[in-house]
């Protein structure tokens, strides 16, 4: 392989995110011949653990990977796992892995480069992030790089936000932090540029001359799980929006960039946060209904409402649903609505963009057939296929004006198994772009600020007062799709 070889340091080892999804990854990717030749991945925690122990716990976290992990290809895989124990404020402990790193380069002849990721909560970001520079960990030269990766939130609300990146970049500069975004690495959506813009065909109507609205959805069926206590500070809006909704919003609406590089592409991004239109302080219920589940019934199961999960206060304000009508002012999109809808606990899992089309000029048909005539509608499907399809409108045949919806279809599965196509999941995606050094996949900072610029105040208003936040949120029963308010525009987005 000609991957650089290096050291992947996970802090948070001993954390679930490490045992299901990190080690699983780089497993895979291990498995596939996709990471360097050389490497070491340096596992960091508060508990104590010996090298071996720390293999054995990943081995032994979950019974259905006991017959993977028992496998020659995890003993080989394994062989390159270590631990070291540090407490999160102590420079020693830093001090003390440099030295571990140092020797393992010694030991196995991989070369200096760093990654070091962050699998922990967000108030460690800061201690961390201010401890690596001082143990000389986030040097890089010329030849040898140091990387950074989180994971949102990345903060609160634009001062937290700006106050983080303070933090991290006193070790470290722009170029060498990578900000996650899962959704990024979803295969459909990483299409969208690609349809747009290596097809001559699309990019000539995805205007307002041609397009109706733009729609947007994430909904899933689970509720907030065990995650009350970072859900309740962030509902949907923070959760949901500020990141992923965001992102698929911007590869919706951007020009194109002059070069698929991760640069240009985060350029155009940012001009289309810059050009969102504020909602409205004073009329916020024209462009947002916000929604939290009440209990109610999913796939026939009785599930309890959000204020009864564990954690949660039982008068608790914090929105589970949103649905947003948004604007963006530039000459691509003047006036065209975009709709942007995301929910817990909602009927089905699906997630998905809607790019709906304008009626014809002038319909020739009778009446009759008039009425059936329905607009050509793109939808890249993201969850639960992954696919592409463009609704037109076809002759049935026999009767003689009788006309039909037909689709043209593209379906990611399909493809699956031909030459060249590697199904990685987000982190195995993500990781590995890491160890390239390709920011495509992540968020820019100058993005990041810009999107809770747009938020804050909005969040600012909901939040302002409690008579203010409960005007604003409407209950719905769990399994339902979100609150009455919003149906109108779920039927927009419906399939
Ligand atoms: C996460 C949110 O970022 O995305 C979760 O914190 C949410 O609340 C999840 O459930 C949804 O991701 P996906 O890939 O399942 O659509």
């Amino acid at each position: 392989s000609e991957l650089p070889s290096c050291s992947i340091v996970i802090f948070g080892a001993s954390g679930d995110l490490t045992a299901r999804k990190l080690i699983p990854a780089l497993a895979n990717l291990f498995a596939h011949g996709c990471l360097p030749e050389r490497f070491n991945i340096v596992g960091c925690g508060r508990s104590a653990m010996s090298h071996e122990e720390f293999r054995r716990h990943l081995a032994e976290f979950e019974p259905d990977r006991q017959a993977e992990t028992s496998s020659e290809g995890w003993q080989r895989f394994a062989a390159n796992l270590f631990y070291q124990q540090l407490s999160y404020d102590s420079p020693d402990s830093y001090r003390q892995l440099a030295e571990l790193l140092n020797q393992l380069d010694r030991q196995r002849g991989t070369a200096p480069n760093r990654m070091f990721y962050l699998s922990v909560p967000p108030a460690l970001y800061p201690v961390i992030a201010t401890q690596l520079g001082p143990a000389g960990l986030s040097n890089q030269d010329a030849a040898h790089w140091s990387r950074i990766v989180v994971e949102k939130p990345f903060g609160h609300d634009l001062a937290s936000a700006q106050a983080l990146d303070q933090t991290l970049h006193a070790g470290f500069s722009e170029e060498q932090i990578f900000r996650i975004d899962h959704y990024l690495a979803k295969e459909t959506v990483q299409n969208i540029l690609m349809l747009r813009f290596a097809n001559a065909i699309f990019e000539p109507l995805w205007n307002r001359n041609y397009v109706d609205y733009v729609g947007i959805i994430s909904a899933e069926k689970l509720g907030v799980e065990h995650r009350a206590g970072f859900y309740e500070q962030a509902g949907v809006l923070r959760d949901m929006f500020q990141n992923h909704m965001m992102q698929l919003l911007a590869l919706t609406a951007m020009e194109p960039p002059s070069r698929f590089k991760d640069i240009q592409v985060h350029d155009e991004k940012t001009k289309i946060f810059r050009a969102l239109k504020p909602l409205n302080r004073g009329r916020l219920s024209d462009n947002l209904v916000l929604g939290q589940y009440g209990p109610g019934t999913i796939d026939g199961r009785e599930v309890p409402g959000y204020r009864q999960e564990p954690g949660v206060a039982p008068d608790s304000l914090t929105p589970t649903f949103a649905a947003m009508k948004l604007g963006i002012d530039n000459w691509r999109w003047r006036g065209v609505p975009f709709y942007l809808v995301s929910g817990k606990r909602m009927p089905a899992k699906e997630s998905r963009i809607v790019i709906q089309f304008k009626e014809v000029p002038h319909s020739m048909f009778n009446h009759e057939t008039a009425a059936n005539l329905l607009a050509n509608r793109l939808v890249l499907e993201i969850y639960p296929e992954e696919k592409i399809t463009l609704n037109f409108q076809a002759k049935t045949p026999g009767s003689k004006e009788c006309l039909h919806r037909a689709e043209m279809g593209f379906n990611y599965e399909r493809r699956q198994g031909e030459r060249g196509a590697v199904n990685f999941d987000a982190y195995e995606m993500v990781l590995l772009d890491c160890i390239i050094g390709d920011h495509m996949l992540f968020w820019r900072q100058d993005g990041v600020e810009l999107s809770w610029s747009f938020l804050t105040p909005i969040l600012a208003e909901c939040e302002s007062c409690p008579e203010t936040a409960a005007k604003l949120l409407q209950t719905y029963p769990a399994g339902t799709p979100g609150p009455a308010e919003a149906h109108h525009w779920m039927q927009l987005l419906a399939n």
